[in-house]
């Protein structure tokens, strides 16, 4: 949309409490409409402000924002902290030359780098505040190291299943960085850390469905464990399960787990109205009694929300997402 053009239609979409894509596939499309994927926006705004609000900046605080887009974020952290304590790192060239330029017409001059976030900017650190506005798997272990102790990192973090959650972490003196989810969040992902997932066709190629699976029958709806929170508390315990879904007609559908090592997978039936669901599982795992066994133990806690939740990591994929309580892990279900 162009101001010019539509200046009340532009005003409204800029004060909307919505985010706003400005890039699709890495700039790659450029038509009119939508490309594939979303790739760079000003997040909504109400997810900026809870953001800025966890990250709970002081005077004098240097702050490391991973994700310049649009510029807006940096803008607030500029006005609030000055221009000399704001670095921002945006791995799009073109996305950060507009940024910087749209920021100098404002009056704001933070330090705007072209580069991979995903290793932080050692030049400018220690830092006081990290905030991520991609998200992660996995918190780089060379954010903590850049961080001071006492520092808090604000970072989306979800697993590869889907559900995500603003994390709010503390970096402590041997570099352990933990702390509680704020709430629920849907970012895309930094560019080196994106869903590569295997192609679905390979796990039964050359067969057909039901290719000699396992059947069953399930009292669980696959409709009752599609939230995003019950995703999140799946994705946790089963680390490398994904799924997809097949739409059938009249609302029904099947329901497709794999494994992202390519071993197994497994199909519940959604068929609206009834009280029992068909399955059908193939490989060494049995992926949906692991997402039942999964379900279980989130629906036994008390279906607890992402606030709930929260996370210790040293950087990396090593990490521990617990319930409550540091000493309470969650559950991870790896058996094969
Ligand atoms: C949701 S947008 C950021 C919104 C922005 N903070 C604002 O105020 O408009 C996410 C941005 O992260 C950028 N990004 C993705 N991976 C990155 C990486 N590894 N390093 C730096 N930026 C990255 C994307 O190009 C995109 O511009």
């Amino acid at each position: 949309m162009v101001r010019s053009e539509s200046p009340d239609l532009w005003w409204k979409a800029v004060y909307a409490d919505a985010p706003i894509t400005t890039q699709w596939d890495d700039g790659e499309y450029t038509g009119a409409g939508k490309g594939r994927m979303p790739t760079s926006s000003s997040s909504m705004p109400t997810m900026v402000f809870s953001m800025l609000s966890a990250l709970d900046v002081e005077a004098g605080n240097r702050v490391l924002e991973i994700g310049t887009g649009t510029g807006w974020n940096a803008a607030l952290l500029c006005r609030r902290l000055g221009d000399q304590n704001v670095v921002t790192v945006e791995i799009d060239a073109a996305v950060a030359q507009e940024a910087r330029s749209r920021l100098l017409a404002a009056d704001f001059d933070p330090e705007v780098v072209v580069g991979d976030g995903s290793v932080g900017y050692g030049l400018r650190s220690p830092y006081d505040r990290i905030i991520a506005t991609a998200s992660v798997g996995a918190i780089p272990s060379q954010w903590i190291g850049q961080a001071h102790p006492g520092a808090v990192i604000v970072a989306p973090w979800g697993p590869v299943y889907g559900g995500e959650a603003v994390a709010r972490l503390v970096v402590d003196e041997d570099g352990v960085a933990q702390g509680q989810f704020i709430g629920s969040s849907a970012f895309m992902r930094l560019r080196q850390q994106r869903k590569h997932l295997p192609p679905t066709g390979q796990f039964l190629a050359p067969k057909k469905w039901p290719a000699g699976a396992a059947k069953s029958k399930t009292a669980l709806s696959p409709d009752d464990v599609g939230d995003w929170i019950c995703m999140f508390a799946i994705g946790v315990q089963v680390p490398d399960l994904f799924c997809r879904v097949d739409w059938g007609e009249d609302g029904s559908y099947r329901l497709w787990l794999f494994d992202t090592g390519v071993t197994s997978w497994a199909t519940a039936d959604y068929v609206k109205g009834r009280a029992e669901f068909e399955v059908a599982q193939a490989g060494p795992r049995n992926l949906w009694e692991q997402l039942e066994g999964a379900y279980g133990w989130w629906h036994q806690q008390g279906r607890p929300g992402f606030e709930r939740f929260g996370l210790t990591t040293r950087g990396g994929p090593f990490r521990e997402v617990w319930l409550d309580d540091p000493n309470n892990p969650v559950p991870v279900r790896k058996d094969r």
